[in-house]
């Protein structure tokens, strides 16, 4: 994986696998949730930073004579060249990384298909798995080339709306859509506080006295299907009892921990979604403190964070509770939390910035994880044109 350059090894792997040069290179950042977690999809409000690292693509449509091909090549897999007709990927037919890729494509094309053959190439310092929207990262960047290669103009909302259609459709996860709305619509030293339900934000200014950490266990999770969707049915499931009992709630953001107590709801369903009102608050309450610059109460809150997700709604593992608890008890550590889908990927740490050198250091050295870095608030996926 590169970390350094991710657009001159995107470029020269385009112009080495196609022999010409790309048209349109786009580059899209991966990202980390500060707080806000799993609530995206009920509703709630989130607030990530795009983190300094980036997946690049470059792209250009095939010459007039070649065949109508999606054809997409990545340094990260080196043996999974994609090759597809078009008229098959309109229609679905793709697996494995590919099916991000040509479900982006069939997102922005619509119904027509592009009138030549398209080609990509892509490099990423994102970790994949590890819970830092490598996906996300990968369909912004997809879509702002092909819309290029398309001749469309799109606004950045609108492209986080046809990746997040792309995740549902392609690679069949029910996502929020927080990471595809990070990635499109960051704002470089400000956190986002997204609001899901109007799908609009206001930035939050993060202060030069603080910074993040962000550590993997090194345990990969694979965010698909099976967990994540359970945890959405049971939100909902909650959700249509208040509703019953209790009308009118448009969503769980509006519900209070009392509404729990309406009958019928199933007892680990009452957990989830006590989670997802808890959080609500909770972000709201983090917004405040980094506005006031109360960094220890905005800890207190990250930590009550990563409690709900392991307690209600066991997303958690042992990896993230020992890290986090690691980091939590680190001098300089404000607060410390799993962060992104769970059941593995990485833990994020709101640390005082004098102290973040020394906080990765220590990680390290005592082995506590191989993977650790500091990142500021990085800027949103941005599009070159070229010649
Ligand atoms: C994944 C999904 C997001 C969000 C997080 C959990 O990253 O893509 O939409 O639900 O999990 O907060």
């Amino acid at each position: 994986m590169p970390t350094s350059e991710p657009r001159s090894s995107a470029v020269s792997l385009f112009e080495s696998t196609f022999k010409h040069a790309p048209t349109a290179v786009a580059t899209a950042p991966g990202r980390v949730n500060i707080i806000g977690e799993h609530i995206d999809y009920t509703g709630g409000f989130v607030m990530p930073i795009a983190i300094a690292r980036h997946t690049v693509c470059a792209g250009s449509l095939a010459p007039e004579t070649g065949e109508l091909l999606l054809e997409a090549v990545s340094l990260d897999r080196p043996n999974e060249p994609v090759r597809l007709p078009l008229g098959d990927l309109i229609a679905g037919r793709s697996s494995g990384w590919g099916a991000y890729v040509a479900g982006v494509l069939s997102q922005c094309a619509g119904s027509s298909l592009p009138p030549r053959g398209v080609r990509l190439a892509f490099a990423s310092s994102v970790p994949v798995g590890a819970g830092l929207s490598s996906s996300a990262a990968l369909e912004v960047s997809t879509a702002l080339v092909v819309n290029a290669l398309l001749g469309e103009s799109k606004p950045p909302a609108e492209v986080a709306k046809a990746c997040r259609r792309a995740e549902h459709e392609f690679a069949g996860v029910p996502c929020g859509i927080m990471d595809q709305y990070i990635s499109c619509m960051a704002v470089e030293e400000n956190a986002l506080f997204i609001d899901c339900v109007s799908e609009t934000h206001r930035a939050v200014p993060i202060p030069h006295e603080v910074t993040f950490v962000i550590a993997d266990t090194g345990k990969h999770h694979e965010l698909s299907k099976g967990e994540y969707a359970e945890r959405r049915a049971s939100c909902e499931r909650a959700l249509a009892m208040i509703r019953k009992a209790r009308d009118p709630y448009r969503s769980l953001r509006h519900c209070t921990l009392s509404d729990l107590g309406v009958p019928g709801i199933d007892p680990v369903d009452r957990k989830r979604a006590r989670h997802a009102i808890s959080e609500c608050a909770r972000v709201l309450a983090t917004e405040q403190a980094f506005v006031g610059k109360r960094w220890s109460q905005a800890g207190d809150l990250m930590r009550q964070s990563h409690a709900s997700l392991r307690d209600d709604y066991e997303v958690s593992c042992d990896e993230l509770n020992t890290l986090a608890d690691l980091l939590n008890a680190t001098p300089g550590v404000h607060g410390a939390r799993m962060t992104g889908a769970g059941f593995g990927g990485c833990v994020i740490a709101l640390v005082h910035a004098s102290r973040a050198d020394e906080i990765c250091e220590q990680l390290l050295a005592a082995g506590a994880s191989r993977l650790v870095f500091q990142t500021r608030p990085a800027g949103a996926a941005r599009l070159e044109t070229l010649g």
